[in-house]
């Protein structure tokens, strides 16, 4: 029996999204980072609509340097709004083992390109007393623990669970093959999106639809066996794509 998977990633700004689109009648809406304050607002229409769907959704950067998320918060939202996620997250149903973790990416920790992100100017508002270069270090830091976390999570819960189909939804791009053919290939800023893939060959393998976000352009293509799907709702512009909302597919 094949399961709908409804795909979306990078909602941003909960007031500008149209909550009517998305496809109500799939099993799963697949939410990819960038949306934490949206969830709430579909979880209510999950409910209005008495629709079977469930969310599995991790959060992207844009969460987890929010200001009160600086400190993890690991937490399920589940009963009435069937939905599950936020940081690390596994959920088996209907034979797919759902593994979720944001996974931005590893990135050296003196590098200053961190300055260029809209990340780091909410973290230093946090830390307004630090230097310059213990910010720089302190951001990158904690960028790479959370990568480290999250590939460890990964890597453990895999293969605890014989007989599944693998689906792996992070925020963070698991391979630059996957922005190949994007505006900003090339941009010094794309060790903050994504990650080389040989970090993940043993997860790669075992999984056989990787589910992510991050970059504002769609993306749809076979890594070796596993299908890698990027739908963000925004493009680079933060504008919305209409078509977006919707996309569905059958596994
Ligand atoms: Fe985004
Ligand atoms: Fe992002």
């Amino acid at each position: 029996m094949s399961v709908k998977l409804n795909i979306v990633s990078d909602l941003h700004d909960p007031k500008t999204v149209d909550f009517s689109k998305f496809n109500y009648d799939a099993d799963y809406i697949v939410i990819a980072g960038d949306s934490d304050e949206c969830i709430p607002i579909l979880c209510n229409e999950i409910a209005l609509r008495k629709s079977k769907a469930k969310i599995m959704y991790t959060s992207g950067n844009h969460d987890l340097f929010k200001r009160d998320r600086l400190v993890e918060v690991k937490y399920p939202i589940s009963g009435s709004f069937k939905c599950v996620g936020c940081l690390r997250f596994m959920e088996k149903e209907n034979n797919i083992l759902f593994l979720m973790a944001p996974l931005l990416s590893l990135v050296p920790v003196d590098t200053k390109l961190c300055k260029k992100l809209g990340d780091y100017e909410e973290f230093r508002t946090f830390f307004p007393d630090l230097s310059d270069n213990t910010s720089v270090l302190k951001f990158n830091h904690l960028w790479n623990t959370k990568f480290v976390d999250d590939l460890t999570y990964l890597e453990t819960r895999i293969d605890e669970i014989p007989n599944v189909k693998v689906v792996v939804i992070t925020h963070g791009i698991p391979s630059f093959k996957l922005i190949e053919n994007s505006i900003v290939y090339g941009s010094q800023l794309n060790i903050y999106w994504a990650s080389d893939k040989c970090l993940f060959n043993n997860i790669f393998s075992k999984c056989s639809l990787w589910i992510h976000g991050h970059s504002h352009e769609f993306c749809d293509m076979m890594i070796d066996n596993t299908r890698c799907i990027r739908n963000p709702l925004r493009d680079y512009n933060m504008q919305i794509l209409p078509h977006a909302y919707s996309y569905t597919i059958e596994i």
